[in-house]
């Protein structure tokens, strides 16, 4: 993998402390391009001012979002010199996926512990890719059953072994988002997009909600930040999804980024916007709204998935046919690198023969 300077970074250039003391290994081919949405004949929506960022390009060998935070994520295993990784996940986590590989990358022993969501292809396709990026999968069944598994084991806290919740949302991975956000500032100042109105980005774990977020304001853009709630708000009494937890995962990264360079100014930390409509019948359950987005974006050459993609540019839509005046970005998180050769190389008997059994393969 080509060594890019930790100086590269726009988060780093504008604080140059933070390159001293933040953790980053470089993974992902940044900036990805931001460019105006290609308006199928078809649409009934006016969309001249929709523009899309692809972090689906973020990484030849799998995009999406999560490429971004394990950048720093990865990095701060190999600090604390840990040698094995737990995370957890749906049967059909893009997390899981691009964890997995990277993990094997840099020969770091990935577990992912498994719960369920309704199985589509792309949920099948996640399963066997895990299985390939050689990631020991457990399955737990149920989201309460996984989380507990998960909180003991962390609790247990195996010196070799680093934990990293659900979808890479931890304080190192929300960093990723921050950088993605003055990465955004760049482009504007490129006159490659004008500056957005609002941002649009799926909210499953919360830390690209939170970073974009946070990002944003010490950035100085005016953008707003709009997260699509796809996963559920609760599991029993504690908010995993709300506009309190990303909030609380924004103030975390503000606070330890401060310590870490005093320069960064003080400022009063954005109001988080969690539109809930769009969670359906819940998580990794198909909308028909979600739908209608897919066939439309598909004209446009544009790949979602039900679970994350869909729901949200469902969301965009509707915004861009209520204020067609305003500047709509939909940051894209879902990879579209094509995985098929790879796809193709995994014997389906080599998964756990219970996840063989929920992926009806
Ligand atoms: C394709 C995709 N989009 C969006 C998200 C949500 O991002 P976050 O977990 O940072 O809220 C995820 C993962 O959880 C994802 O896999």
């Amino acid at each position: 993998m080509p060594e890019l300077q930790s100086n590269s970074l726009p988060l780093f250039q504008k604080f140059p402390a933070l390159a001293q003391s933040v953790p980053w290994i470089h993974l992902a081919n940044l900036p990805t391009p931001v460019q105006p949405f290609n308006t199928p004949e078809t649409s009934a929506t006016p969309l001249s001012n929709l523009w899309i960022k692809r972090d689906d390009k973020s990484s030849d060998l799998y995009g999406g979002n999560k490429v971004r935070k394990l950048e720093f994520v990865l990095a701060e295993v190999i600090q604390q010199g840990k040698t094995k990784l737990l995370t957890f996940g749906a049967i059909g986590t893009n997390h899981g996926v691009a964890t997995a590989l990277f993990c094997q990358k840099y020969g770091i022993k990935c577990k992912v512990l498994l719960f369920d969501q309704p199985v589509t292809k792309t949920v099948q396709d996640n399963l066997k890719l895990m299985q390939c990026f050689e990631a020991n999968l457990e399955y737990k069944g149920s989201l309460f059953r996984t989380v507990l598994h998960f909180y003991l084991a962390r609790l247990l806290g195996k010196s070799d072994t680093y934990t990293l919740f659900a979808g890479g949302s931890n304080l190192a991975g929300c960093i990723g988002f921050v950088n993605a956000a003055f990465e955004l500032k760049q482009q504007i100042k490129q006159k490659l997009i004008p500056e957005p109105d609002f941002i649009y980005c799926p909210v499953g774990s919360n830390a690209t909600a939170a970073g974009l977020s946070l990002g944003c304001k010490l950035a100085g853009l005016k953008s707003r930040v709009v997260g699509v709630r796809v996963a559920p708000a609760y599991l029993g009494i504690f908010p995993v999804c709300t506009s309190g937890a990303i909030h609380s995962l924004m103030a975390s990264t503000y606070k330890y980024l401060k310590q870490q360079d005093s320069s960064i100014p003080a400022i009063k930390l954005p109001k988080i916007n969690l539109e809930e409509q769009y969670f359906g019948a819940g998580y990794g359950h198909p909308l028909e709204e979600g739908t209608e987005a897919t066939e439309l974006f598909a004209q446009a050459g544009i790949t979602l998935e039900p679970t994350y993609t869909a729901k949200t540019a469902a969301a965009v839509l509707k915004q861009c046919a209520e204020q067609p005046d305003k500047n709509i970005l939909y940051w894209h998180t879902y990879n579209s690198a094509d995985m098929s050769k790879l796809l193709s190389r995994v014997d389906v008997k080599s998964l756990p023969v219970n996840l063989r059994h929920i992926a009806k393969l």
